[in-house]
């Protein structure tokens, strides 16, 4: 066995094998025998200073850093511990895969499908699971529980419109990310960083081990170590980047439908400011183009859509409006002839490469060409300034084609390099993001986008919807762990349909899918084409009164999730949190599908079941503070609580301070007058609430205030830390046990508590 080292690389060998391990920071490690082409694939992989130390024997080699150490085997098989127990080990028993079917062909005639079980790799990394309480989460969009043990996921971007539920292997989008907890208390990560094809195969056919496997990408993998899973995850952020920060007005309300008219378009918003429900957004889905052509409007329909974006702004509604990849072809349609002319779509034998998409016969533009993805981010900012519409909804770029699928082979040449469609397929939705996010961001505006295809890096550019669920009650249970899965994975603005997008949901289930979503960054109501209505006056008085019950919650609760967005946008820290990352050592919420943290002061339990009108809710060490009754609850322990069908269970950890706005139908930035500072049960408490324009990226040149604000011994004190912006507050409300007291807005000051 040799190791040599070479600044914070060791080589080692043992005549047989080789592999290198790189420190790329203290916490993070790249393991590999060959690495995966990182061209396309772009991460942070700015070195940090590690110290190592080695020892090696004629059996193992050792290699030590902080108070980790890595030991290597003599057949290479690595080991970490830390603080010298076992942190994480390749698994080193024989891990070859044998899946034996049996001939299908009889019951394909019914129809059934057989699930793929690819057990034939160039690359398997075969990691050991130490015992029967070891979770694996990750994964991202998958319609299953948190715990994503004994399943087998296929990372191959998939669009499937049928009812999603835990046996599909493949969604929308490739998150090759696992986050371990092992040893009950411990946890680490896992990275697969290859676009390729690749299979996660999570201890489906043995309780000792888990494998990565892939025909094309390389033994080549990322470790995330250290001392808490949120320590972990803030490390895979900055390495896979930073979760977008998106403007504060998207966090408001948004509904949609395929598709509405212009008159649908003013129905809306006449119905929602009539029934004083709060709304911010509405979408254009494909009708809105001619002849689904994209950048194109359909002047019959939009005569003059500038000005129906323009009555629409007046009432602080803006537009999003939907883009596809597939470009008509056409000869005379100019974004076709163009992109024709500058070779700006994928080639096979040379030739631009059709299949078909909403428009027919279709082309697919070449992203990862920059000449083509300049000329999509111009005509995109073009687009956005002929129509007034304010954000463009990235959809069908898995990408989708009817056809069947785009051939392997498929040409995506960059100016630099060849690259084929079995490279490329799971960084396609990525690549079109990062052109249509530039032309926010040349204008000095965050990005108004929203996807249904990613790959693990895609986070930083654009947010995510987790495509086309249904009105299901097994899908509003799957919403849950979906989000949160998402936000662990770095996606902190992401959410599903409210309602369903296939199918129609019964006014019980919309009204519990928007309870139980009332925290999701991303939050829209969503339907198919020839469904009934599915706003939220649409069906009766009572579900109206419901729905505006909750958004109002929802707005309230808005400079909370502003202030958890900012700080995931700058620590990669999730919004939407499965209880275990909050509370990392307790058994009782490993498997929480069913209860989700809003940061770390809110606890939101919906109900997921038709009929029930109570449910159990657990909750975790400390004290929690009903936000609707201000009945305490003791952690620790399970309690059944009543949740008739408005009430959704929403618990305050005692000694929280909640920025909050009130009575708000939309947001406006300007109007931001008033801060609410809602003080949770008793005792003391800290909290950090941040303060910029709301829109632009002035916040990058250190544009933005930062407050401290205190509660000890009875008494709240304001600070100001940072004041780089012209502040909007005129008045802070110190609300506690139902009572207020107005302050004008000073950048210091104290109160005395009541009570
Ligand atoms: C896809 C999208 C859906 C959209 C439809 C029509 O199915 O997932 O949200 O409404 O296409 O554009």
């Amino acid at each position: 066995m040799d190791v040599q080292i070479n600044g914070q690389r060791a080589y080692l060998t043992n005549g047989r094998d080789a592999k290198t391990v790189q420190w790329i920071r203290p916490g993070v490690l790249r393991i590999y025998r060959e690495k995966n082409p990182d061209e396309l694939v772009r991460l942070n992989l700015e070195q940090q200073p590690v110290s190592l130390e080695t020892e090696q024997g004629s059996q193992s080699i050792m290699i030590r850093w902080d108070n980790y150490l890595l030991q290597a085997d003599e057949n290479l098989n690595l080991s970490v511990y830390q603080a010298g127990r076992p942190c994480f080990a390749e698994y080193p028993g024989d891990a070859t895969v044998y899946t034996e079917k049996q001939e299908f062909s009889l019951a394909e005639l019914e129809g059934h499908k057989r699930n793929e079980s690819p057990a034939d790799f160039k690359t398997q990394i075969s990691v050991t699971l130490f015992d029967d309480t070891d979770k694996l989460y990750g994964l991202g969009d998958k319609a299953a529980a948190l715990n994503r043990r004994e399943y087998e996921y296929i990372s191959w971007n998939t669009d499937d419109p049928t009812a999603h539920n835990e046996s599909y292997q493949s969604l929308y989008k490739s998150i090759n990310y696992l986050l371990v907890n092992h040893h009950r208390k411990y946890y680490y990560g896992l990275f697969y960083p290859s676009s390729y094809r690749c299979v996660f195969n999570l201890g489906k056919y043995s309780r000792d081990f888990f494998y990565i496997g892939s025909q094309q990408g390389e033994y080549d993998y990322f470790l995330i170590l250290g001392d808490t899973p949120m320590e972990i995850t803030r490390r895979y952020c900055a390495l896979v980047g930073m979760p977008l920060f998106v403007p504060r007005k998207m966090l408001g309300y948004h509904q949609s439908r395929w598709s509405y008219s212009r008159e649908g378009l003013h129905q809306v918003a006449d119905r929602f400011r009539e029934l004083g429900l709060p709304l911010d957004y509405i979408h254009l889905d494909i009708d809105y183009m001619e002849r689904y052509k994209v950048y194109t409007v359909n002047r019959e329909e939009f005569p003059d859509m500038k000005e129906t974006a323009r009555q629409l702004e007046e009432q602080g509604i803006s537009l999003i409006s939907i883009l596809d990849p597939g470009v008509k072809v056409e000869e005379g349609y100019s974004v076709h002839d163009q992109l024709e002319e500058m070779g700006g779509f994928a080639t096979l034998d040379g030739e631009s490469y059709v299949n078909q998409v909403w428009p027919g016969d279709s082309k697919f533009p070449n992203y990862f060409r920059e000449s083509t993805a300049e000329y999509i981010t111009r005509i995109t900012g073009d687009f956005m300034r002929e129509t007034g519409v304010s954000g463009i909804w990235c959809d069908m770029n898995e990408p989708a084609s009817f056809r069947g699928p785009l051939p392997d082979q498929v040409e995506f040449p960059s100016e630099t390099a060849m690259h084929h469609h079995d490279e490329v397929h799971n960084l396609y939705g990525e690549y079109m993001c990062r052109a249509v996010s530039r032309a926010f961001t040349r204008e000095n505006r965050r990005p108004v986008v929203i996807t249904r295809a990613a790959f693990a890096t895609t986070s930083p550019f654009t947010t995510t919807w987790n495509g086309d669920n249904q009105s299901l009650w097994h899908h509003l249970e799957a919403s849950l762990p979906q989000v949160m899965t998402m936000n662990l994975c770095g996606f902190a603005v992401n959410g599903v349909d409210i309602g369903g997008f296939g199918g129609e949901p019964t006014k019980e289930l919309l009204v519990r899918w928007i309870q139980a979503n009332l925290f999701s960054p991303f939050l829209r109501n969503h339907t198919t084409l020839h469904t009934r209505p599915q706003e939220p006056y649409a069906f009766d008085r009572e579900t109206a009164a419901i729905y505006k019950k909750m958004l109002q919650i929802r707005y309230a609760f808005l400079p909370y999730l502003y202030d958890l967005l900012e700080k995931a946008h700058r620590t990669g820290e999730p919004v939407q949190r499965p209880l275990f990352l909050e509370f990392p050592e307790d058994e009782q919420v490993k498997e929480r599908n069913d209860q989700v943290m809003l940061g770390s002061s809110v606890m939101l339990c919906p109900i997921l079941h038709q009929g029930q009108r109570s449910r159990v809710v657990y909750f975790p060490q400390g004290q929690w503070v009903d936000y609707f009754t201000g009945t305490v609850y003791e952690g620790g322990r399970e309690y059944l609580i009543p949740m008739p069908l408005d009430a959704v269970g929403l618990f305050l950890k005692a000694g929280a301070i909640l920025p909050m706005y009130r009575d708000l139908t939309h947001i406006d930035d300007e109007q931001l007058d008033t801060l609410y500072l809602y003080l949770a049960g008793g005792g003391d408490g800290e909290y950090l609430h941040y303060e910029d324009d709301g829109r632009t990226l002035d916040y990058r040149q250190g544009i933005f205030n930062r407050y401290r604000i205190t509660r000890t011994g009875g008494q709240l004190r304001f600070e100001t830390l940072v004041s780089n912006f012209p502040t909007r507050y005129r008045k802070i409300v110190v609300v506690h046990r139902g009572q207020e007291r107005l302050i004008p807005f000073a950048p210091q000051f104290v109160c005395r508590l009541e009570g």
